[in-house]
């Protein structure tokens, strides 16, 4: 029985968490935590194996760091961890023999969506990115957004050349969203949105759009079980979900 505690069990990803790892076979929900709740004498108490994070963007790090130094597999769906975060957190879990799953994004599609990204990449000039969620989201861009643009970038390290050096007039300020790996990314937050996003590529004469919709949090859950599953079987940081869909559960 693989033993899990959910951090940000009362928040909207934590309970539909709750209730996933409650039904899954071969494994269970030991402690159910939030704000305030003491996580490093949880997980000792309980012996936990892996704890689920879900909570927010300003403590995810000081979580991970914990989570780890007391002993347990984190599996983290919280976004705002920075480059140099994750090359700390890898360290760490080396340090410590264990893993941990950083996941910017646990619907299957949506890792889809990044794979044929990085693959259209390859052979259109130009992208740009608008990423669509509810308006209660704590950051922007998403970490799916921020993830597309670097598969992208890697897989094409020519995209957007042809714009690098073009002079436009910004009317107002920002029209042209953020930049990542000089991909233009767009972040729309509007009640009704879970969370979608749209990769427009460009070419001579023609477009291309990849669009993925994730109509509630259900759609998650089948890739947050999976990496609570197979987590103990990694080392280090594991940055993606892609990392284990080729596993058998
Ligand atoms: N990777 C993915 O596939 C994926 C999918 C959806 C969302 N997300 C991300 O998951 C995170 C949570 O999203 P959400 O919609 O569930 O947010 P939410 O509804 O605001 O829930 C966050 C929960 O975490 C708690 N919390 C905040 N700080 C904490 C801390 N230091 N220690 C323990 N608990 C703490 C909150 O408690 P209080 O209410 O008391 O502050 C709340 O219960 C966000 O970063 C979001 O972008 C990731």
């Amino acid at each position: 029985m693989i033993t899990v505690i959910v951090n940000g069990a009362k928040g909207k990803m934590g309970q539909a968490v709750v209730t996933a790892v409650s039904d899954a076979d071969g494994m269970s929900v030991v402690a159910e935590l939030d704000m305030g709740d003491k996580l490093t004498y949880t997980i000792q108490d309980t012996q936990a194996k892996v704890v689920v994070d879900f909570t927010h963007p300003s403590a995810v790090k000081k979580n991970v760091i914990e989570i780890l130094n007391a002993g347990a597999y984190p599996v983290v769906g919280t976004t705002g961890l920075s480059d140099a975060d994750l090359a700390e957190i890898d360290a760490l879990a080396k340090a410590k023999g264990l893993a941990a799953a950083v996941c910017p994004n646990f619907a299957i599609g949506a890792v889809l969506m990044m794979q044929a990204a990085a693959q259209i990449g390859k052979h259109m000039p130009q992208c740009e990115i608008i990423e669509f969620h509810h308006n209660n989201k704590a950051d922007a861009p998403s970490g799916t957004a921020i993830k597309t643009a670097e598969l992208i970038a890697i897989s094409n390290p020519e995209i957007n050349k042809a714009l690098v050096d073009r002079t436009e007039t910004h009317i107002v300020p920002e029209t042209r969203g953020g930049k990542k790996a000089n991909i233009p990314i767009h972040a729309v937050r509007l009640q009704g949105f879970v969370a979608s996003q749209e990769i427009i590529f460009g070419g001579l004469g023609q477009t291309l759009t990849l669009r993925h919709d994730t109509i509630n949090r259900e759609s998650f859950m089948p890739g947050v079980v999976l990496c609570v599953r197979k987590i103990h079987s990694k080392t280090g940081l594991i940055y993606g979900l892609e990392n284990f869909l080729n596993e058998t559960e």
